[in-house]
């Protein structure tokens, strides 16, 4: 594919298989086409890889940590169970806003919590409301271990972070499912690698070999989720989709 900018004439040009098409250059077609590849060539240099929460590194683009705020909002969890923790911003985050909305508490899993990761986290002040647990997230072990810190009728919502192979998602959406109360939402982050296959840094394989592709096999099987883009809170726009990294990864509980 090509695309042709052009600021004088005001206009975006793409040329693919299909032919060629031109829009606005400050349409909404052109925002969303400009924004995917700025996604393609941001992750390349590694731009999610800029941010922090309250003193420790968050690997995610803004726009995933203000939508996922929106939606813990809205549902309010008791827990949010989170696989994959890395330096533990993502944790650290889902902390401020339990300690913010005065309710909720969130449970850490990570195949390697390395040593100056949990000083860090088991440090911060906001600790109090994060348990780690230190092993694979589909280990059986883990699993009840995790199931084990939560109480019946608990309302959860689960994030998945960890290994992004199809075949893994696939597993933890099958081991934690149970746990996502009606209304709430199980997410299988990082579906954007079917769209980075081709990038740099990517791997042809993640064409079929991601995350989104897991979630759509999980909600052929399990009726009770939907795939579904959370609903935005507040819009003001002609825009309608998240410029994300969890494309077709937010799976909602239906009944
Ligand atoms: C993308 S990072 C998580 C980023 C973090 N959620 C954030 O927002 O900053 C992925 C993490 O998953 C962990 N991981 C990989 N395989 C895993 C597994 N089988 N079980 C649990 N964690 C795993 C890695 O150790 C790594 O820390």
């Amino acid at each position: 594919m090509k695309l042709f900018i052009d600021t004088d004439e005001q206009q975006l040009t793409v040329e693919g298989h299909a032919g060629r098409c031109t829009y606005d250059l400050y349409s909404r077609q052109a925002f969303e086409i400009i924004s995917y590849q700025c996604l393609k060539v941001g992750w390349n240099q590694k731009y999610p890889y800029t941010f922090s929460w309250m003193g420790r590194p968050i690997i995610q683009l803004p726009e995933d940590i203000v939508r996922v705020q929106e939606v813990i909002y809205r549902v309010k969890p008791d827990v949010i169970v989170e696989t994959g923790i890395a330096h533990g911003g993502s944790l650290i985050f889902y902390a401020s806003l339990c300690k913010a909305m005065d309710g909720g508490r969130i449970i850490g899993v990570d195949i390697e919590i390395r040593p100056h990761n949990r000083v860090a986290i088991e440090n911060h002040e906001l600790a109090p409301y994060i348990t780690l647990v230190q092993g694979s997230s589909v280990d059986e072990r883990i699993v009840t271990r995790v199931k084990s810190l939560i109480n019946p009728g608990e309302r959860v919502i689960v994030i998945l972070d960890s290994n992004h192979t199809k075949a893994h998602v696939l597993k933890e959406l099958e081991a934690y499912h149970d746990l996502v109360s009606i209304g709430s939402y199980i997410v299988a982050t990082d579906g954007s690698m079917k769209d980075l296959a081709d990038v740099p840094r990517g791997n042809p394989e993640w064409i079929y070999d991601n995350p989104s592709a897991a979630a759509r096999d999980f909600a052929k099987q399990h009726t009770q989720f939907v795939i579904e883009q959370p609903p935005w809170v507040f819009n003001e726009s002609g825009l309608t989709e998240n410029i994300t990294h969890w494309p077709g990864g937010w799976l909602r509980r239906v009944v």
